[in-house]
């Protein structure tokens, strides 16, 4: 059988990302090149991601990325079957820098342009590693999003909580910069809090004791907002305890919540063992990865962490959301409006600001 090659592209928010992936006759799919060029330095000294400076950094290395990742998979670009790009959610300008390359290409190329939601990314990605059947549980925590889906199926996507306010990403950033830790904040808490006490500080818990998935982190990075002003200063010390009890609070809320997430699948799947597949930025901590794999003693349940490097915004995972698409002729219009909201499931309420009020 033939292979098929597809080319993917991520601009969603501050990595640049190019990979070529091939799937060949049997069900095999070999990740051919998967190049991230990061913005770290762009947006740093700002604490956070500036959206106009990341559209910009996005257009300056696109082209070359784009060869670059050509020329690791050691293909032309003529053996390329189609191009998939992050369409959405995101920041705007970044979006519009992958998508206009991938409509370039797909023009001059003449093959199939295909618009990717960048949450069906991380819902995949584990599937480049693992051999993971439909269905499965996923708990995505990056940077913009936190949320529990049941992965029924190729595009069929069942979200069963949000964060009604901050991602938890967001909140390791926030109170890393309380701390005065460098960007992004959530290697840096995982580093500080090795040497903390974690039972140091008690912080709030917001919405972990109400049965249901939903999550909620603003009030906790407040809490942390509080005592830091009621301390004179910030001190190694104090970086230390206050990382180790803020990511102590996290596991601890993100374990509760799981547990409702379980028994939710096990209530529509009946099934005995729930997979569940931990994506995103924040998949990457490994204190939070050995509170997870503690879980599987006390719950019929198996966790799947992708490398980190697949955690993380990546071209590879959206090459392979691509080639889903690419198989099912799915493709998209060369006039496709890139969406900076764009939910997986989209019968899913927005529950954020106003939306909470009219849920
Ligand atoms: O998935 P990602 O690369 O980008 C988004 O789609 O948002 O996630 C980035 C987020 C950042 O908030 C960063 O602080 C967090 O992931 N992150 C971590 C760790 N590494 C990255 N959070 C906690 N512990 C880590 N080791
Ligand atoms: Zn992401």
């Amino acid at each position: 059988m033939k292979k098929i090659r597809i080319l993917g592209i991520e601009s969603s928010c501050d990595e640049t990302s190019v990979s070529v992936i091939e799937k060949d006759g049997g069900k095999k799919i070999r990740i051919l090149s998967n190049l991230i060029k990061s913005q770290l330095d762009v947006h740093q000294h700002f604490g956070g991601v500036v959206p106009e400076l990341a559209a910009r950094a996005h257009s300056e290395v696109i082209d070359t990325l784009i060869n670059m990742a050509v020329k690791k998979a050691k293909v032309k670009l003529t053996e390329i079957n189609a191009v998939a790009a992050t369409s959405g959610p995101g920041l705007l300008g970044g979006l519009l820098v992958g998508v206009v390359a991938a409509k370039t290409l797909s023009s001059v190329l003449n093959i199939p342009f295909i618009a990717v939601n960048h949450l069906e990314g991380h819902a995949l990605s584990v599937r480049l590693e693992h051999e993971l059947n439909f269905p499965y549980l996923l708990l995505l925590v990056s940077g913009g999003h936190t949320e529990f889906t049941i992965i029924n199926g190729f595009n069929k996507y069942n979200r069963i909580g949000t964060t009604l306010d901050d991602a938890v990403g967001e909140a390791f950033d926030k109170t890393a910069r309380v701390l005065n830790l460098n960007f992004p904040g959530g290697p840096e808490i995982e580093k500080y809090a090795k040497q903390g006490n974690e039972s140091k500080f008690k912080l709030p818990q917001p919405l972990s004791h109400e049965k249901n998935c939903h999550l909620s982190f603003s009030g906790l990075k407040s809490a942390v907002v509080q005592i830091i002003k009621k301390k004179k200063k910030v001190n190694l010390q104090l970086q230390k305890d206050m990382a180790a009890s803020f990511q102590k609070t996290i596991a601890d809320i993100l374990t509760k919540k799981t547990t409702y997430a379980i028994k939710t699948f096990q209530s529509n799947h009946r099934k005995e063992l729930v997979p569940i597949v931990v994506a995103g930025g924040v998949a990457a901590n490994k204190y939070l990865r050995n509170v997870f794999l503690k879980m599987e003693k006390e719950h019929n349940c198996k966790f799947y962490f992708p490398s980190p490097k697949l955690c993380t915004d990546n071209g590879a995972m959206i090459a392979l959301a691509g080639l889903e698409r690419y198989e099912r002729k799915m493709f998209s219009k060369l006039n496709f409006k890139p969406k900076p909201r764009w939910p997986l499931d989209k019968k899913a309420k927005f529950l954020k600001g106003k939306g909470i009020l009219s849920a």
